[in-house]
């Protein structure tokens, strides 16, 4: 597996080049467009690393998935996907098109940003703080790491940036989708993007969902259905509009995020971080991409 996974990075770290770096957030633009990585947990204890699977960047999207499972303990199932869809949207992570022409009038699903601002709102707390002090503490747990904190020079770059969220915000807010104070929730939502990982973390990550919400030392944090639900919405809308096409490609659930990282769960056996922040048109990661597809079709990992 060591082997394999140096000549992956070695044989996609070409295609770092077709992508582009974020640079609408302040401060993304500065890592190395053609750093890559990737990162390896199994159940026997097993961690297989190459490339730049060291070097933090900020999870971004990818921490939708970690409020999602909070917001459904926090509120259980009915009352979130009574505020938000399951339905893969077919626009970009950042569209705020549908909040206004669909007939749903709530966000299709919990991955796009509209939906994660909505979810982020259903946080418990008594203020912005203690919400997002609960999603940090949340996800230390599920990664088994108490190291886990934000980068706030990102955090402050992307909460003075952030208008277009911010319309979405006041929008869910005259919804009545988030029924709290739309600041909180924008607070907790640039919060949650701006937590720094590495392929590792996102690694632990994927492994707590492969394993249904258990964590290595055995701690059942979230049930097996939030965990279904949380892998379903990977595989259906993770990877936004090309969710279909990584569902062909690569046949694993995954969540990507502009930082450059991609969490992909292999159900009952692995847990894959990746790391590459030169990204396609849709946001994500290229370099990551290109990895996974190929080590899905070597290990033949397709749940399908
Ligand atoms: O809200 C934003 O635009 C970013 N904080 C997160 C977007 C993102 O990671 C999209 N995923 N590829």
């Amino acid at each position: 597996m060591q082997e394999l996974l140096s000549k992956l990075v070695k044989k996609n770290i070409v295609i770092t080049k077709e992508g582009k770096v974020a640079d609408y957030i302040p401060e993304l633009d500065k890592a190395k467009k053609d750093a890559l990585g990737i990162c390896i947990l199994d159940n026997d204890g097993n961690i297989y690393t190459a490339g730049d699977w060291e070097t933090k960047f900020t999870i971004q999207s990818i921490s939708k998935i970690v409020t999602l499972m909070l917001a459904i303990l926090d509120n259980g199932e009915e009352y979130v996907f009574s505020k938000v869809g399951m339905e893969p949207s077919g626009d970009p992570f950042n569209s705020i098109r549908k909040l206004e022409t669909s007939s749903r009038k709530k966000p299709y699903n919990p991955m796009i940003n509209a939906g994660a601002i909505a979810v982020a709102s259903m946080i418990k707390g008594k203020d912005a703080r203690e919400k997002f002090n609960r999603v940090l503490d949340f996800f230390k747990k599920v990664t088994e790491d108490d190291s886990l904190d934000v980068n706030y020079k990102i955090y402050c770059g992307e909460s003075e940036t952030g208008n277009k969220n911010r319309a979405m915000g006041y929008f869910l807010k005259n919804d009545g989708i988030i029924e709290g104070n739309v600041e909180d929730a924008l607070e907790v939502y640039f919060k949650q993007c701006s937590i720094e990982v590495n392929a590792y973390t996102l690694a632990k990550l994927g492994l707590f969902l492969a394993n249904n919400g258990r964590t290595s030392s055995g701690e059942q944090i979230i049930t097996q259905k939030i965990a279904t639900i949380v892998k379903t919405l990977m595989v259906t809308c993770g990877m936004y509009d090309l969710s279909g096409e990584i569902a062909v490609r690569v046949g694993i659930p995954c969540k990507s995020g502009v930082g450059g990282g991609i969490v992909g769960v292999v159900p009952g056996k692995l847990g894959i971080g990746v790391y590459g922040p030169s990204l396609d048109k849709k946001g994500n990661s290229i370099g990551g991409i290109h990895i996974l597809e190929d080590l899905s079709k070597e290990l033949k990992l397709s749940i399908f």
